[in-house]
């Protein structure tokens, strides 16, 4: 849905950025601005104000800023129109209607009525178990350690063993059998209608915003299957869902924990750790993962120690990995999942066990040695050859070195043996999986250079970017996945690029609206508006300046990368740091 520019500024000028942002960060007047926690990245002090002149947020802390819309975007991780929408209820602005083709009608109106019927069956089910007939159910959970707390939380419920009572108690409410079918709650037959789950405890699964839109039902006592899940439905996707993703998201926590099971996910919440997820009865997909980009950076595996878990631990990896997903693997023994060890060790014990989580490569070192029969010379060797090899999966040399050095520390090979085993094998393999020598690896910014230089060279090189963006929208899809706001470090110019960038998510960014931001500041206002209108001797329509464009955005996206090094909080993100400098090697755009 596009909205016109007009009632965008509208929902803007009447949601009051302290009204907004209040609502979800506790903010303290300092002076003109205001004052608070950040809700971005994790922090003790407050660096992240909120200007009611400029209707902006920023953060000094994690540069976060932009506008009331933007945050709710980023905080909601919603859309534009999403944000909008939820702006507009806020302040009572009518938005345009959108003009749906009467299929399109048909379907949000089914997709309605679903949820709604999920809603009433969740709880029904809640009810069921504070029954009577729904002891064991309630039993069962005591059982298994949940507290009343809990049960509300995730509103677990029971299903009875009448076998058409949700069924009676739909339609007792109006429901057609047409709709009743598309819930996958009830089977109708010529016989009869039945409820698809009978004598199970029941976990609604909730969307990220909380909506109730399928359920999975445990069986009591030892029926078949253990657990039963809705059909896929309208409104009900396995691979587009996580359970527990709805509270994740929410907590803010560096990483999130990716388990197997519904009692998994709800033991660790229990415990404290409400940053746990997981796939629903199904093993990871591309989509879960691109799902779960979209909050973190990081996964701790905690998927069952068994030889099941494991395999499908080693899928997990390099799907999250293709996804720019750092992952490590938790070590569960001598239990086999998080909720049994929480259980038996607690959760203190639990969280050591997170601390020493292994690098999901040196899992896959690890698991792939159990195929060799050590203690046999020649299947020695091999498995040292096989680990070699998979050292060439990394192209840059300092990451591959790093990670030699870990293999030979924790297999106990000379380092020297075994990095010498890694350039033989790489030369040999002609070498595929050696970096890619392109001319900039010998381009050493001269260090004879002064640094003022430099940094007058790199500031230009985002300016340049900044300007190309705004005179030609076409190029943001050149530069998708690889350059982001972020990367404009120069403290100003990340600020317009923030504010170019979302301005691009609603359409075209607008010049005069963005320039608006920075009228408190003459300064700021005089560069920013030169940036606007640089066209003329930094235009990209010589030859020479297209060829510039790739450069220009390998120099931004570097600087940006080794900034990022140099802040980096921990070894882990500088790896993933690493990494991405790494793949920056083989880089390159082009545009006509
Ligand atoms: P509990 O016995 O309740 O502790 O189960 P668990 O959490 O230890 O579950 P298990 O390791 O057996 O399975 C993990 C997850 O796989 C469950 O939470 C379900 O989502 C899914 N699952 C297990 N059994 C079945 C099954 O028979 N059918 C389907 N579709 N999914 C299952
Ligand atoms: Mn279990």
């Amino acid at each position: 849905m596009f909205y016109p520019e007009e009632v965008v500024e509208e929902v803007r000028m009447r949601s009051d950025i302290v009204d907004v942002i209040s609502g979800y960060v506790k903010l303290q007047k300092k002076g003109s601005n205001y004052f608070g926690l950040c809700p971005f990245h994790n922090e003790k002090s407050p660096s992240f104000s909120v200007s009611p002149q400029k209707q902006m947020y920023y953060c000094f802390g994690c540069g976060a800023g932009g506008n009331a819309i933007t945050f709710v975007m980023e905080y909601e991780n919603y859309s534009f129109p999403d944000a909008l929408k939820l702006l507009a209820d806020r302040a009572g602005v009518k938005l345009p209607e959108a003009e749906y083709s009467r299929e399109e009608q048909q379907k949000s109106y089914k997709r309605a009525r679903l949820l709604e019927i999920n809603k009433l069956a969740a709880n029904y089910f809640y009810y069921q178990l504070n029954q009577p007939q729904g002891r064991v159910g309630y039993e069962y959970f005591k059982e298994r350690g949940l507290t009343d707390e809990t049960i509300r939380h995730f509103g677990l419920g029971f299903s009875n063993k009448v076998r058409n009572d949700l069924y009676q108690f739909l339609k007792a409410k109006g429901y057609e059998d047409d709709i009743l079918k598309e819930t996958g709650l009830v089977s109708i037959e010529e016989r009869g209608a039945y409820d698809k789950f009978w004598n199970r405890v029941m976990f609604p699964i909730m969307d990220v915003n909380n909506r109730v839109v399928g359920f999975g039902g445990r069986v009591m006592g030892g029926g078949e299957p253990k657990y039963l899940n809705s059909p896929e439905t309208l409104i009900f996707d396995k691979s587009q869902n996580l359970y527990g993703l709805n509270y994740a998201r929410t907590s803010r926590e560096k990483y999130l924990l990716l388990c197997e099971g519904y009692m998994d996910v709800i033991a660790m919440h229990q415990a404290g750790l409400s940053h746990a997820v997981a796939s629903l009865g199904t093993s990871l997909t591309e989509r879960h993962a691109n799902l779960l980009k979209r909050y973190t950076q990081q996964i701790v595996l905690t998927y069952d120690s068994d030889g099941a878990g494991v395999k499908a631990a080693l899928r997990a990896i390099p799907m999250l990995k293709a996804v720019g997903i750092s992952t490590k693997v938790l070590n569960m023994k001598p239990y086999k999942d998080p909720d049994e060890f929480i259980k038996n060790k607690g959760v203190d014990a639990f969280r050591e066990r997170i601390d020493q989580a292994q690098n999901s490569f040196l899992f896959e070192i690890e698991v792939m040695k159990k195929d060799y029969q050590l203690d046999d010379p020649e299947q020695k060797t091999r498995f040292y050859h096989a680990a070699a090899r998979k050292l060439l999966e990394f192209g840059e040399a300092l990451e591959r070195d790093n990670f030699t050095q870990a293999v030979a520390q924790a297999q106990g090979i000379p380092f020297g043996d075994l990095r010498r085993l890694v350039n033989q094998l790489g030369a040999r393999m002609g070498g595929a999986g050696m970096p890619a020598v392109s001319a900039r690896e010998d381009y050493h910014s001269p260090g004879e250079r002064k640094k003022k230089e430099k940094d007058d060279g790199i500031k230009k090189a985002q300016r340049l970017l900044l300007t190309w963006l705004i005179e030609r929208p076409a190029l943001f899809e050149k530069i998708d996945g690889i350059i982001g706001p972020e990367d404009f470090v120069e403290p100003l110019y990340h600020q317009v690029a923030e504010l170019v960038f979302a301005g691009r998510r609603q359409g075209m960014p607008n010049p005069a609206e963005i320039l608006n931001h920075f009228i408190n500041d003459d300064e700021q206002y005089k560069e920013v508006a030169a940036l606007f209108h640089a066209q003329l001797e930094e235009s990209l329509d010589n030859e020479g300046q297209k060829k510039a464009f790739s450069e220009i955005v390998y120099r931004v996206k570097k600087n940006s990368l080794d900034y990022a090094s140099r802040h980096a909080a921990d070894i882990d993100e500088l790896q993933k740091i690493i990494r991405e400098q790494a793949a920056l090697k083989t880089f390159s755009i082009t545009i006509d």
